[in-house]
């Protein structure tokens, strides 16, 4: 339980870009690859003490009937724990590659979960079976190899255990023969192999077992030691008042993926309680405002500023919590609908939960379903419309009632009374309040108090609507004809 616990919290820990990153599926695998290596360690560790107790008084008894005997044993025990050494330890790295293997097995299976509606859009599922069972041949070998690693020890210690039991036993016999032994004395010794060697290939086989369980945790443990790029200050700030004013200045951000910057000498400024509308191609950096503000990176040179404080000097749970976003394509727990609205405050009570829904203009949807706010939405929400996971989203910052808001405006089609009610929505909650949207209505941009354009990671034009529309050239005048369908 300890282990699970810290594994989560480290997981919750880890930066956004660990988490894009990741693949869910083999993520899990080694998640419940080591809870089971825990368990069986456990079990393992206790057989293990018990043998090698009762190999020591075997060996200790022996001593003293006769005490060659027990050299010998030794002598044995010594060479094949070199021997167990080695074999072990590519009994280890065999169980590593499978691992990976397996891993990436999972990988393409929850990946297909995932995406079970592109796999049925695109009539898929045969490609996909096939590679999943192209995936297996990889596995299959490395499994092949891991299995082999097992024969390999037990004819390793097979040939010096036999060869030292058969040894044993010609010489008892010749000994009685010749009259060196009694036969009580070669039935003790005989009653020793039997009770001794089966015992201490006992132990192998349970080292075996914790070898395997070994590698499995630590890939489980390899987790909670991976790092975190963002930090924390070792003295955070806490702001007394928040007014809420936003500058970047000099700003310059690139994904680690890229060689190009996706901010360049970016500068903004947002007063308090200003309404900005960020605006621009596909691709130009927009989002890229947002993550760098809630410090989901971090930037390389410039410095970004709430209230004056360099967002770095805050803990980055407090500085989270001054925003309320309602992102592009919002994603619901699945849980109730509940559960969802209270995201942002669990304690809300009823009245509150129903206020921001209907603050929202989402209530009347949730009022005419049979099970109302109990209503289950699906995994990530799959059972609402694009249009309603939004509004869920707004009623979930409203309960928030975060100083800053960002509103990602969703790109999809929203017939327009969804857009309407989202639209009244977000500058209902937004009144007052220093308000960043990532605009792609008209509608939204006229009634922002400022507009600033981005290209290609720059601020290039900035102004209200009326000063941009009017400059010949400027770019926001082109999107702007080009939305209204005046030329194209
Ligand atoms: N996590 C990421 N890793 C690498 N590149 C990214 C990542 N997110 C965005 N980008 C790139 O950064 C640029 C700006 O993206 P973004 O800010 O999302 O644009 P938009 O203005 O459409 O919101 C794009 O070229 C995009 O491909
Ligand atoms: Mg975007």
């Amino acid at each position: 339980m300890d282990a699970r616990l810290a594994v989560f919290k480290k997981l919750q820990e880890l930066d956004f870009a660990y988490h894009l990153n990741k693949s869910s599926g083999s993520l899990i695998s080694k998640i419940k690859r080591g809870d089971g290596a825990f368990f069986n360690l456990f079990h393992s560790l206790n057989i293990i003490v018990r043998i090698i107790i009762n190999l020591i008084i075997i060996l200790v008894s022996f001593w003293f009937l006769a005490w060659w005997v027990s050299g010998i044993t030794l002598l044995f025990i010594v060479l094949n724990l070199i021997l167990i050494y080695f074999l072990i330890r590519y009994n280890i790295f065999t169980r590593r590659q499978f691992n990976k293997m397996e891993d990436e097995v999972s990988g393409i299976i929850v990946d297909n979960l995932i995406n079970y509606e592109t796999v049925k859009l695109f009539a898929q599922e045969d490609y996909e079976y096939q590679r999943l069972k192209k995936a297996f041949d990889s596995w299959f070998q490395a499994l092949w190899r891991y299995a082999n690693s097992f024969r390999l020890i037990d004819i390793g210690l097979g040939t010096v255990g036999n060869t030292l039991m058969v040894g044993l036993s010609i010489w008892g016999v010749n000994s009685v023969l010749h009259g060196q032994l009694s036969t009580g004395e070669f039935i003790m010794i005989l009653g020793f192999i039997s009770t001794f060697y089966w015992r201490f290939f006992d132990l192998v086989y349970k080292l075996r077992d914790m070898a395997r369980n070994y590698s499995d945790i630590e890939k489980y443990f390899a987790i909670l030691r991976e790092p975190v790029v963002i930090k924390d200050p070792p003295r955070p700030l806490t702001l007394k008042r928040v007014k809420g004013e936003i500058t970047f200045r000099k700003v310059w951000f690139v994904y680690e993926e890229n060689n190009y910057s996706a901010l360049r000498n970016f500068n903004l400024e947002i007063r308090q309680g200003q309404s900005v509308a960020l605006v621009g191609r596909s691709g130009a950096g927009k989002t890229t405002v947002v993550k760098l503000l809630l410090r989901f990176f971090d930037i390389q040179k410039g410095k970004i500023t709430i209230d004056g404080v360099d967002i770095r000097r805050f803990k980055k749970s407090y500085l989270r919590s001054l925003f309320g976003v309602v992102p592009q394509e919002p994603i619901l727990f699945n849980n109730t609908l509940r559960f969802n609205i209270a995201y942002g405050r669990p304690e809300a009570t009823e009245r509150e939960i129903i206020a921001a829904a209907k603050m929202a203009y989402i209530w009347d949807f949730i009022q005419q379903l049979p099970q109302g706010l109990e209503t289950k939405v699906g995994e990530r929400g799959v059972k609402l419309s694009g249009g309603q996971r939004q509004r869920i989203a707004i009623a979930r910052v409203i309960l928030k009632n975060p100083k800053i808001i960002i509103f990602d405006e969703a790109t999809s089609q929203l017939d327009s009374e969804s857009e309407e009610l989202i639209q009244k929505a977000f500058w209902q909650i937004s009144y007052n309040k220093t308000t960043i949207v990532i605009a792609h209505r008209l509608s939204t941009i006229i009634k922002a108090d400022k507009i600033v354009v981005i290209d290609k990671g720059r601020v290039i034009e900035e102004g209200s609507h009326k000063e941009l529309i009017n400059k010949e050239k400027s770019l926001y005048r082109q999107l702007w004809l080009k939305q209204t369908g005046l030329v194209n």
